[in-house]
C-alpha cells in the first residue's frame, strides 16, 4: 500500500521470492506500474507487476505511504480483509492511527535505502535491515509471520519485542538527515564530509538524545548516525526526494514529533524547532512557487 520507492523495493523482493504481490499506488506512478518495475543500483531488472489503485485482500499488507496519509489509508483498508498490517513508514504515530481502524497492526524500522528515478523505476541503492514487532512488544504469530515473508524473500528481518524505541531512534536519526539533506539539496554522505554540517548534525542529535532519555531510552546516537550516512552516503533521503518533486514532507511526524515530544515533557530543542520551521516554509515557497 503506498507503492514509491520504498514499496517497490519490498513488493520487488517479495515479488521475485514467487510471493503474490499488489502493488497499490496513484495517479503516474500506479500508470507506469502497469507498464512494469525498473529496478537498478544494487540489482538491474525488469518485472511486471500486478498494479492496482485501490486496496485489496491480502494476508499481509505493508503500508509505505507517507506518514500524513495513513489516516486515509487506514480507512480505505477498512473495506478490505487486509490480513497483517506493516507500517515501514518513517516517523511516530502511523501504527497509532492505523490501530484505530485496523487490527493486527505491526511496526517496522527498516534501513533499506531505495529512490524513485522516475514513475515506474527505483534505484536500490542501499541494504540494510527491517526490524518488525508489536507496539506493545509481543512477539507473537504475526510478527514471525511478516519475518518470515521478509527473509524467505532475501530481505534481512529480524522479529524484534522494542519496535517503539527502534522507531524513535530511527525518528532521531531522520531528524538530523532529512531535512538537512532537503534544505540543502545534498545526499546523505555531505553531512559527514562537511565539518560545520556535522557540527550542526550532532547538536540536533544531541537535543532527539535528551527527549528520548527522557523518555526512558538512554542511547548515544553518534556512531549510529555515522553508520547510516556512511551507509547511505550515495541516497538522496525521503525528504529531499518530497522538495524535489515539490510534495509535501514528514517533518511533522519526524522533527515535528520530537518537538510536541519535548514541550511535553517540558525540554527546550531549538534546532530542531528551526529545521521544522525551515522545511515548513520550504513546502510553501515551492508550493507557492508553482501556481
Ligand atoms: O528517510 C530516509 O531517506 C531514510 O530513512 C534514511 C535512513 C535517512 C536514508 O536516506
Amino acid at each position: 500500500m503506498g507503492a514509491g520507492a520504498l514499496g517497490c523495493l519490498y513488493g520487488y523482493f517479495i515479488h521475485k521470492a514467487g510471493y503474490d504481490v499488489v502493488f497499490v499506488a496513484r495517479g503516474k506512478q500506479f500508470e507506469a506500474l502497469k507498464r512494469g518495475l525498473k529496478v537498478t543500483g544494487l540489482v538491474e531488472d525488469f518485472v511486471r507487476v500486478n498494479a492496482v489503485d485501490k486496496p485489496c485482500d491480502a494476508d499481509v499488507t505493508f503500508v509505505t505511504v507517507k506518514s500524513y496519509d495513513t489516516k486515509d489509508v487506514a480507512k480505505s483498508l477498512r473495506n478490505v480483509d487486509c490480513g497483517i498490517v506493516v507500517s515501514l513508514q518513517n516517523g511516530i504515530g502511523n501504527e497509532e492511527t492505523l490501530s484505530k481502524y485496523l487490527k493486527r497492526v505491526l511496526g517496522g524500522v527498516t534501513t533499506y535505502a531505495s529512490n524513485l528515478i522516475d514513475y515506474g523505476w527505483i534505484e536500490f541503492a542501499g541494504m540494510g535491515t527491517t526490524f518488525v514487532g508489536r507496539m506493545d512488544g509481543k512477539v507473537d504469530e504475526d510478527v514471525l509471520k511478516v519475518v518470515e515473508v521478509l527473509r524467505s524473500s532475501g530481505i534481512k528481518a529480524e522479529a524484534v519485542d522494542d519496535i517503539a524505541k527502534r522507531k524513535w531512534i530511527k525518528t532521531a536519526i531522520n531528524s538530523v538527515i532529512n531535512p538537512i539533506t532537503a534544505i540543502l539539496k545534498i545526499r546523505n554522505g555531505a553531512i559527514a564530509e562537511i565539518e560545520e554540517l556535522w557540527n550542526l548534525a550532532l547538536a540536533v542529535l544531541k537535543e532527539g538524545e535528551k527527549v528520548l532519555k527522557s523518555m526512558g531510552i538512554d542511547v548515544e546516537l553518534e556512531s549510529v548516525l555515522r553508520d547510516v550516512v556512511t551507509k547511505t552516503a550515495n541516497n538522496k533521503s525521503s525528504m529531499l526526494q518530497d522538495i524535489e518533486r515539490r510534495k509535501r514532507t514528514e517533518i511533522d511526524y519526524i522533527n515535528g514529533a520530537i518537538v510536541r515530544k519535548a514541550e511535553e515533557l517540558g525540554l527546550e530543542v531549538p534546532y530542531n524547532r528551526s529545521l521544522l520551521l525551515l522545511v515548513k516554509s520550504l513546502e510553501k515557497f515551492l508550493t507557492y512557487n508553482q501556481s
